[in-house]
């Protein structure tokens, strides 16, 4: 089952590319040779309300993101390249639809900040750097410890709303269940590719809900001790909303201390 992982680390790296491009294209799901008969399954979500996730950004590769301070976005390290200055990428925020121009803020990255030790497994996380701070719009705090690495966790996106699906004008919003790591990495789930300390997964075991290509680097979210707080950032997954294979999110509890360093580093 290794291979999962890398199919879908494959399919997530190529869409990224594709994307730079500058066309929208959903890559396609990781296809296993049993799994020709990719079944759409709707990624259940329904349409965010505009204002209800001000910290949520739209990343021009294709990716999502979570503003982290008025200056940093905390996205995933298979949406970047590499750590260094880099004036590429367009965040998009404060907006539900991408096309609407009022309340839209579109600001330049100047700087990337990966993961290091980054190698397309495990350690998905990466930091941006905006060219100016956005205002107006709240910063989602990320969790700091365990404590609320489970129970329903909130995730959204401008992904796909389904397997092998177009990417969406609309955020979408969706509810996942905490799935343990020894569920998650079972023999009929994936049976030891989840990274247990460094990754957390989450949706139904029934499928039907999960993230899709293109909401990776978004954030998973719950309610902490006051508001909002991030635990997860969408990776990967086996397709989308698959029975048995619920989305698998960077632990972000786990990578806490270097996440804010690295803030630290980046001027905050
Ligand atoms: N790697 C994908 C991306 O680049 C995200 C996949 C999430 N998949 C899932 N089944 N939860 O957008």
């Amino acid at each position: 089952m290794a291979r999962w992982r890398s199919l879908t680390r494959l399919a997530a790296a190529a869409f990224a590319a594709v994307a730079v491009g500058g066309v929208t294209l959903a890559a396609p799901a990781s296809a296993a040779p049993e799994n020709t008969d990719v079944t759409p399954f709707v990624v259940g979500g329904t349409r965010a309300a505009q204002g209800e996730f001000p910290f949520m950004v739209r990343l021009s590769m294709g990716c999502g993101g979570a503003l982290y301070s008025p200056r940093l976005v905390l996205t995933a390290a298979h949406c970047v390249g590499r750590t260094g200055s880099n004036t590429s990428i367009t965040a998009t925020l404060g907006v539900v639809d991408l096309q609407s121009t009022s309340g839209r803020i579109q600001v330049r990255s100047n700087y990337v900040y990966r993961a290091p030790g980054y190698n397309g497994s495990g350690d998905d996380w990466a930091l941006i750097r905006l060219a100016s701070p956005v205002t107006g719009l709240s910063t989602l705090p990320i969790a700091t410890s365990t404590a609320y690495d489970s129970g329903t966790f909130t995730v959204a996106g401008w992904g796909a709303a389904r397997e092998g699906g177009a990417q969406q004008r609309y955020l979408l919003k969706a509810s996942v269940p905490f799935v343990s790591d020894s569920v998650c990495n079972g023999p009929s789930s994936y049976d030891g590719d989840v990274i247990a300390a460094e990754e957390i997964c989450a949706g139904p075991l029934s499928g039907g809900t999960d993230t899709c290509q293109g909401d990776s680097g978004g954030p998973m979210f719950r309610q902490g001790g006051s508001g909002l707080v991030q635990v997860g950032i969408v990776s990967w997954g086996n397709g989308c909303a698959r029975p048995n294979y619920p989305g698998v999110y960077t632990q972000v509890s786990y990578f806490s201390s270097a996440i804010i360093s690295a803030a630290a580093s980046l001027g905050g």
